[in-house]
């Protein structure tokens, strides 16, 4: 029919990588989680991130153009959405505005999913230890729902360190969810989750657990505490993701342990990725 509207193509064209969000929630006055549509043709690997952000207004052109910054993708990668976890920086380019959207607005989202975080960058190991600190948890929120991180490893170490307690509700809230999927228990037979083993300590703020985990390894104390052996090449592999000072130091306390660097092209025992802030 020549009266078929001939507006939309067209607008699509223009923005191929809009997604629109369609869950909001916020976890503290710093930090909110979010989840959009995923483009039909996307694969990605479990632990891997992509750009996503909103339109500006060039203030010199007067043109419109993505404001973009490097995201881990929260969410598995068998899940039809995609779930991101991101600070709130009230002066930062792009997280001053991106902490306003709502359920039904509109994100941009590159498809080229790219990351070290990924099974594929560890040799085959019988323990795997995730390290977190703030926002870096967002990777491990997606490993912890891939049905392979089960499959692989024995045993999943999760420490995660933050400030106050209230930064360790999304990824508490995870776990207590992922324990209790139906769809990860029939993957995974009923006693998957018996493999995760959280660690959560704060450094700021009284509970139960308090100090750095680089502190926590050197003393032995998180061995003590979960029961372990300390960490060493033969059983253990490790990932790391937050902030630039905590990566370097794990890194080199990993490297004494006699653990070594992977990548994708060379398989190893330990991966290291910052988490990205605005
Ligand atoms: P601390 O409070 O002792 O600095 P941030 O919010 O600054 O990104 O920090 C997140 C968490 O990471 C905080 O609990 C912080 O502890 C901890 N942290 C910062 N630097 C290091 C480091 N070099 N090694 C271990 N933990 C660190």
């Amino acid at each position: 029919e020549a009266t078929a509207p001939k507006a939309e193509p067209k607008k699509a064209a223009a923005r191929p990588d809009v997604q629109t969000v369609t869950h909001v929630h916020h976890w503290t006055d710093r930090l909110f989680s979010f989840r959009v549509t995923r483009p039909a043709s996307l694969r990605f690997r479990s632990g891997e991130f992509v750009m996503i952000g909103l339109m500006q207004t060039d203030p010199k052109t007067g043109k419109e153009k993505p404001l973009l910054r490097a995201y881990s993708i929260a969410s598995p990668s068998w899940d039809e959405e995609m779930e991101f976890y991101s600070i709130k920086v009230q002066d930062g380019p792009l997280t001053s505005r991106l902490q306003h959207i709502k359920e039904g607005d509109e994100i941009i989202l590159r498809p080229k999913p790219v990351g070290t975080l990924v099974h594929d960058a560890l040799l085959p190991g019988k323990r795997l230890w995730l390290f977190a600190t703030g926002t870096g948890f967002a990777p491990f929120a997606s490993l912890l729902r891939e049905p392979q991180t089960y499959e692989d490893y024995d045993e999943v170490v999760i420490t995660h360190t933050c400030r106050e307690k209230g930064e360790l509700a999304y990824g508490a809230a995870l776990i207590e969810e992922i324990k209790k999927d139906e769809l990860l228990h029939e993957l995974m037979g009923p006693d998957f989750h018996e493999k995760i083993r959280y660690y959560p300590t704060t450094t700021r703020e009284e509970s139960p657990k308090m100090g750095r985990i680089t502190d926590l390894l050197r003393s032995g104390e998180v061995f003590s505490d979960l029961g372990i052996e300390p960490i060493n090449p033969e059983t253990d592999r490790a990932m790391i993701c937050g902030n630039l000072a905590f990566n370097l130091e794990l890194k080199a306390m990993l490297e004494e342990y006699g653990l070594v660097e992977g990548a994708n092209s060379d398989p190893q025992h330990y991966v290291v990725e910052k988490a990205f802030l605005d």
